[in-house]
């Protein structure tokens, strides 16, 4: 049936209103990664991403921890702020850094091979790729070389001009003692889900930890295997204070393989951090652990849609910040 002229303007008309109504919300909603795109430097530095890599890959031949490490630097970052580069501030007179904040002081490694990076991609494209970039991108590929999987990161970020101590020391990034309400509270401030937590946690398949993160939990921890408290007690002295910086693997199997033991780690009360084993002791999270422990292709796929989600924490976009030139200072 053909429509009267009035009927079809004003169902035209109506369309528009709403075309333009979810237009002018779209540009208005928070979408704070709105800018985040796999190509947002096709054009100005194409070969960003296999500059990147080079670097990463011969820092982790040279010692394959750094990768955790790195890895480790981009979750610091993100959540104070966002994903914006802060954590990579020194400390100057007038700026207060975060790399002194109790998650961080003494344990934080790698800024030497973000360095690195962005000497190399400062010399092939100058001025354009931010440092918060180059951290997203190093971390991907830090869990690429230790056997994990791929994924295509969204670039486009920028750096921050300031860095916030209190922020950063302030509870937002969890610590080892934490119990699971903490956990999942924690993430759940920065947009992300009890499972984006359990995911994310995946990543103590690789690197260590000091004593000082693990001491409560090896000697007072009631959810722990007593033989593998008994171990690592050995190189972690009861007094607080001394060997603090002695190191354990996070991962007591394959802690330079990107893979799912942790969680079958945690099924055995094998957990180094109390943290880890919260995650399994009779809570909301031990199925997705026991699913995780039994399919790697779960959990690969779960811990890619959360970095990339973490990735897209407050970023600094447009004309909001800037790109540094050295990642240690502002321009
Ligand atoms: C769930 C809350 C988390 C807590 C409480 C936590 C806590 C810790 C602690 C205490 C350490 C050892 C630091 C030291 O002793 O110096 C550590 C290491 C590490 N964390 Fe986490 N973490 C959490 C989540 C994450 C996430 C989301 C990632 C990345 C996606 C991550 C990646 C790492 C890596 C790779 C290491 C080893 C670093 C190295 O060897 O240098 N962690 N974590
Ligand atoms: C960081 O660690 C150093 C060396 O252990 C210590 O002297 C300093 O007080 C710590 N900084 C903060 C802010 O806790
Ligand atoms: C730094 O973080 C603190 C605590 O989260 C906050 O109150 C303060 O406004 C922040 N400062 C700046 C300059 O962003
Ligand atoms: C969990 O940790 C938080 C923060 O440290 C604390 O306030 C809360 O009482 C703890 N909850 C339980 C059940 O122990
Ligand atoms: C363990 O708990 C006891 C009793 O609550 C406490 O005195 C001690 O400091 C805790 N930590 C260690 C490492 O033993």
């Amino acid at each position: 049936m053909p429509l009267s002229p009035l009927r079809s303007s004003s169902f035209s008309s109506l369309a528009n209103i709403v075309a333009l109504a979810v237009f002018l919300l779209l540009l208005t909603a928070p979408t704070s990664s709105a800018q985040l795109s796999n190509n947002f430097y096709s054009k100005t530095c194409p070969n960003v991403f296999n500059t990147v890599k080079a670097v990463v890959k011969s820092a982790v031949a040279k010692e394959p921890r750094i990768g955790a490490s790195i890895l480790r630097l981009f979750f610091h970052d993100c959540f104070v702020d966002g994903c914006d580069g802060s954590l990579l501030l020194d400390d100057t007179p007038s700026l207060l850094g975060e790399k002194t904040a109790a998650a961080n002081n003494n344990s934080v490694r790698g800024f030497e091979v973000i360095d690195g990076i962005k000497s190399r991609v400062e010399k092939l494209c100058p001025g354009v790729v931010s440092c918060a970039d180059i951290l997203t991108i190093a971390s991907r590929d830090s869990v690429v070389l230790l056997g994990g999987p791929f994924w295509k990161v969204k670039v486009g970020r920028r750096d921050s001009r300031t860095a916030n101590f209190s922020a950063a020391n302030s509870g937002v990034i969890p610590p080892p003692t934490s119990n699971l309400t903490n956990l999942i509270k924690t993430f759940e401030a920065q947009g992300l889900s009890a499972k984006d937590m359990v995911a994310l946690s995946g990543a103590h398949t690789i690197g260590k930890a000091r004593c000082a993160s693990f001491r409560d939990h090896i000697y007072n921890g009631s959810n722990i295997e007593r033989r593998f408290a008994l171990a690592r007690q050995r190189k972690c002295p009861r007094t607080s204070g001394t060997g603090d910086n002695n190191l354990a693997v996070l991962d007591l199997r394959t802690s330079k393989h990107f893979d799912n033991n942790y969680f079958k780690n945690l099924l055995k009360k094998k957990g180094l951090l109390n943290s880890d084993q919260v995650l399994f002791n009779g809570g909301s999270t031990d199925s997705l652990v026991r699913t995780y422990s039994q399919n790697n292709k779960v959990f690969d796929s779960d811990f890619v849609t959360a970095m990339i989600k973490m990735g897209d924490n407050k970023p600094l976009t447009g004309s909001r910040g800037e790109i540094r030139k050295n990642c240690r200072r502002v321009n």
